[in-house]
């Protein structure tokens, strides 16, 4: 069946193998099958709910793109671009924002981590971001949402608001409700650190995260400091209960080798960490570094990349800007 295929990664630097094995990777899985009509967007909108440097924010436009491409999305086959260009976006999240009840709001548990404790300072932007999100989706008709695994509820979210708008003015189907794409296992990839914490952009450890354009030297020494428990490697999965790094540690080696838990289990059960530790760093290199190494090449051709996302922001528009139209119509204007 064709698939159409939305999602965004926010360009705020440090794109990490969380992002990759969470989301990206399976973005070039999807953009390799012909059937697909895929698109995938720098959300720059989104990473202002946070105080960006200007020149950071338009070179990290510029990395998130070469970091797509890099990774093996061919921008001829899908449309990659940024978000702020397409006014659709913001206006179609102003619609959905005045049909949003606050109580839906008040319950996504990422506001709730990314404010901390003292939500008054937070922005309103990063309150409804979640809503400027399911304007994203739902302007593309889109069929399936490719994220990892913390974006669940947002997506949740995408649906009853879709659900909502078509009942509130009438229009049974007008927006799609589409579906989330969350792989069953490693969608939630953890701290080098801490195997309880989810690996993020903005933990002030580097050697929490492997970044996409960490050296091989980064890759090796992160991986050798990686935190572990005093245990050998389990033969089973049942055993990786209370062992949060163990089982961190095994799920990357599967992801990235493309093989399930089981077969990483019968490769290293009963083997110390060091032996585990070695061969994902090998993977790692020979997984990562190219990818790295693209990005490098590409991140300094600034004339390819702002073609690529003008290019990109061209065919979004095409799309998106009949939809607002059509929104705007059934809402009365
Ligand atoms: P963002 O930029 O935080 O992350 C981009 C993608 O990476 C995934 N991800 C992870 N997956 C596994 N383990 C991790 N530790 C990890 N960290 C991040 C995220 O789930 C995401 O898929 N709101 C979104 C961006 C967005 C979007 C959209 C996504 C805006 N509009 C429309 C889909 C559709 C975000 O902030 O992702």
């Amino acid at each position: 069946m064709s698939k159409k295929i939305f999602s965004g990664v926010q360009p705020t630097g440090n794109l990490h193998l969380g992002n990759y094995l969470g989301a990206i990777k399976n973005f070039v899985d999807l953009n390799n099958d012909d059937q697909n009509k895929c698109i995938f967007c720098v959300v720059d909108l989104h990473a202002i709910t946070i105080k960006q440097d200007k020149h950071e924010l338009r070179n990290n436009i510029r990395e998130t793109t070469a970091t797509f491409i890099a990774s093996g999305i061919d921008p001829t086959k899908s449309i990659i671009f940024d978000q702020s260009k397409v006014h659709a976006h913001a206006e179609g999240a102003w619609f959905l924002s005045c049909m949003a009840p606050m109580g839906w709001l008040n319950r996504m548990t990422q506001f709730k981590e990314k404010a901390g404790k003292d939500k008054e300072k937070a922005s309103i932007g990063l309150y409804i971001y979640p809503i400027l999100m399911a304007s994203d989706i739902l302007l593309y008709d889109t069929t399936h949402v490719p994220v990892g695994e913390d974006q669940k509820q947002h997506l949740e979210l995408t649906r009853d608001l879709a659900q909502k708008f078509n009942k509130d003015f009438n229009c049974e189907d007008f927006l799609r409700v589409p579906e989330p794409l969350i792989k069953k296992h490693f969608s939630r990839i953890m701290s080098l650190k801490d195997g309880k914490k989810k690996m993020s952009k903005s933990d002030p450890s580097d050697f929490s995260r492997i970044n996409l354009t960490d050296t091989k030297d980064e890759i090796v020494n992160k991986i050798k400091k990686a935190k572990t428990d005093s245990l050998p490697i389990p033969y089973e999965d049942q055993k990786l209960k209370d062992r949060p790094e163990a089982e961190n540690l095994l799920g990357i080696y599967s992801s990235i080798s493309d093989q399930n838990l089981d077969k990483s289990l019968e490769e290293f059960g009963g083997k110390n960490f060091s032996d585990l530790k070695n061969q994902l760093a090998e993977v790692l290199l020979s997984k990562i570094s190219p990818i790295s190494d693209e990005i490098k090449k590409l991140i300094n051709d600034y004339e390819y990349l702002d073609k690529v996302l003008a290019d990109g922001v061209n065919k979004a528009e095409e799309i998106a800007g009949k939809k607002i139209v059509e929104m705007k119509k059934i809402i009365g204007f």
